[in-house]
């Protein structure tokens, strides 16, 4: 798919089709693209490469673009494999290239490419450097933890572009994806790889503030040419830990499928007392990376699970462990467990959800035996009042 920037910069990157999973964990049914970007004035700058999976195809649309002419800098913005996996190619190609980094970029560097960068030159930069490339000229700015430490960002003034890295990245490769809805997958990608970096993210946010933006052109997903407003303000929200719509998650994990049915009961119960968004998902079977996404997305969710080996089943125990790490915050959470001799699984749960920041657990929590019955009607209505009003 072709990607147009302007007669200077060229969109270089290829897309990964075949990827069963992006960072071995991350399913991309669309795949995924990795994004490369040449800047063609009196210098050449290579706005970072590709993951090693793609190498073949970007060194064809490299060469291409560059039409005989050679790389003179190579703008590292982020060191992890998908975007420097092609560094060690990029030397072989042009030796007396110039990297630029940042003090971080080069104390890593050596990690990932311990020979073969001999040949070529580096250039440190700091907070606010510029670098010119003639009519074009390059301010580069910290982005420390998001979602790495030697993440940076770089700003091109004559056109008014922001190289944001990650930021701004989103699921599916472009061939497959174009047209589509750009929040589903970039707010997946959001949550799940940078979500707990949200103080970081507010921190770039408020540097992009004072630069005039026309274009973003992140590392991932697509180019961003118009409405930036929205897609900075799903970020702001995103970064505050702020929920973005009204609604409630119900999510679930049943062995048998008698936690599952009163899962979807108590959704119900929430329909009829007008809560306008309840989505109900199952913690065994959907994407885990799916179910965080709708977590952050929504401003409550009811937590819904058998006990198991004393404790909780394990794919909620795996989600709640998620939810911690992503500093899961600000949010209303209601507890339903089940359990047939024991029931254990709202101890478990609570145990973790009382780890996190500002999360109030809602009365009463509920207890199933085996099955939901007349007898528990009661106490699930109380459940559904509390969370709807809440
Ligand atoms: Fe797309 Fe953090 O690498």
């Amino acid at each position: 798919m072709k990607v147009t920037i302007s007669d200077q910069i060229k969109y270089i990157g290829v897309d990964d089709t075949d990827i069963d999973l992006f960072e071995s964990q991350y399913v991309v049914p669309e795949g995924v693209s990795y994004n490369s970007y040449l800047i063609l004035d009196d210098k050449v700058a290579l706005m970072d490469t590709v993951d090693a999976r793609g190498m073949e195809a970007w060194e064809q649309n490299l060469l291409e673009a560059l039409a005989g002419r050679k790389v003179d800098y190579l703008i590292i913005s982020h060191l992890e494999p998908d975007h420097a996996g092609s560094i060690g190619r990029l030397v072989e190609l042009f030796p007396d290239v110039t990297l630029v980094g940042n003090a971080k970029t080069f104390q890593m560097l050596p990690q990932f490419f311990a020979k073969g960068l001999d040949s070529c030159g580096t250039l440190t930069v700091k907070e606010g450097d510029s670098l010119t490339l003639g009519t074009h000229t390059l301010s580069f700015y910290m982005a420390p933890m998001v979602h790495w430490p030697e993440v940076m960002v770089t700003y091109e003034s004559s056109e008014k572009i922001l190289f944001s890295a990650d930021g701004f990245g989103k699921f599916g490769a472009l061939s497959l994806t174009e047209g589509e809805d750009w929040a589903c997958e970039a707010r997946r990608y959001y949550f799940n790889i940078v979500g707990k970096y949200g103080n970081p993210v507010q921190a770039l946010l408020k540097k992009a503030a004072g630069l005039d933006i026309a274009m973003i052109c992140p590392l991932h997903g697509p180019v961003l040419k118009e409405n930036l407003g929205y897609y900075i303000g799903l970020y702001d929200t995103w970064s505050k830990y702020e929920p973005e719509n009204t609604g409630v998650l119900v999510a679930y994990a049943s062995i048998h499928g008698n936690t599952a049915k009163a899962a979807e009961c108590f959704a119900e119960m929430l329909r009829q007392r007008g809560v306008e968004k309840v989505v109900v998902s199952d913690l065994a079977r959907e994407d885990m990376a799916e179910v965080i996404e709708d977590a952050f997305r929504y401003d409550r969710m009811v937590l819904c699970a058998a006990s198991y080996d004393g404790g909780v089943f394990p794919c909620m125990q795996d989600f709640l462990h998620h939810l911690q790490s992503k500093t899961y915050q600000n949010r209303t959470v209601g507890l339903i467990e089940n359990g047939s001799w024991a029931p254990c699984a709202a101890k478990t749960m609570r145990g973790i959800v009382d780890t996190l920041k500002n999360v109030t657990v809602v009365e009463p929590v509920v207890t199933i035996r085996s099955v939901m019955k007349e007898t528990d009607q009661q106490a699930m209505e109380a459940l559904a009042d509390a969370i709807a009003h809440a």
